[in-house]
């Protein structure tokens, strides 16, 4: 299973590394990296600190976002390239907050994914939809166009590529969709990209997991880990959700 801590724009001073430095400690005393794969995703800036702090653990490092281009005249991005050689594996792209915040369209974060692909990046590519959008029944169709944008501009996407399931509406909200619904999309998910011909492609769920919700989530077949915000940035919760994944192998 995968669990990814996207610790988005926060912690100030040490934060970062003392976060890294816990989370390196919690996940060795409790075995959990021999069956799954942890990834912080901390703000660029400490990529670098992160990398050095987790080195040889089997703790991977992730961006937030990269830029569509390997380098050039485009200020105050970071290129798929540049977070490689900074020792990041992953890179989370198309993040609800970067498609509202930043106006990503498909199109773009298809882009990326390419951008990420190119420069051997496993990107954690980000789909769901707002209540709106879940209230009119049309959510899967949303998903599906999310999907289907990256997979055109990507005719030759790897198995290395990851989704998380990502509602809008339950980010950051503490409201989690029911354990058959989350079952319903990510299986939707699995079943969209294999009769596109890839297989083996990895789902995960994000949005509002905490210790409480996260064994029912990790329990479910078609759900391969979990993507978390908030509860990513407490010591304590994250060591309870890397202590369920333990007892879940999979
Ligand atoms: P949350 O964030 O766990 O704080 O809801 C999840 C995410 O945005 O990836």
């Amino acid at each position: 299973m995968y669990l990814v801590g996207n610790w988005k724009m926060n912690g100030q001073g040490a934060f970062a590394t003392e976060l890294a430095r816990a989370v390196l400690r919690e996940a060795v005393r409790m075995n959990v990296l021999e069956s799954h794969t942890v990834i912080c995703c901390p703000p660029a800036l400490w990529i670098r600190d992160v990398v050095q702090i987790c080195a040889g653990s089997g703790i991977a490092c992730g961006a937030q976002d990269v830029h569509t281009h390997d380098s050039g005249a485009f200020t105050g991005n970071i290129s798929a390239a540049m977070i490689k050689t900074a020792g990041c594996d992953y890179a989370i792209v198309g993040h609800s907050e970067r498609r509202k915040y930043h106006a990503e369209t498909d199109e773009l974060i298809a882009q990326k994914v390419a951008a990420c692909l190119r420069s051997d990046i496993i990107p954690i590519l980000c789909v769901g939809e707002t209540q709106a959008q879940r209230d009119s029944g049309e959510y899967l169709d949303i998903i599906a166009a999310q999907l289907t944008a990256v997979m055109k501009k990507n005719t030759e996407l790897s198995q290395k590529v990851i989704i998380s399931y990502e509602p809008i509406w339950a980010i950051g909200t503490g409201r989690v969709p029911a354990a058959p619904e989350i079952d319903k999309v990510s299986s939707f998910i699995h079943t969209l990209y294999q009769s596109a011909g890839f297989t083996d492609i990895s789902v995960l769920y994000g949005g509002s997991v905490n210790p409480k919700n996260c064994a029912e989530i990790m329990s479910i077949s078609s759900v391969n880990g979990v993507l978390v915000g908030g509860a990513s940035l407490d010591v304590e919760q994250w060591t309870d959700i890397m202590q369920t994944a333990t007892s879940k192998i999979r």
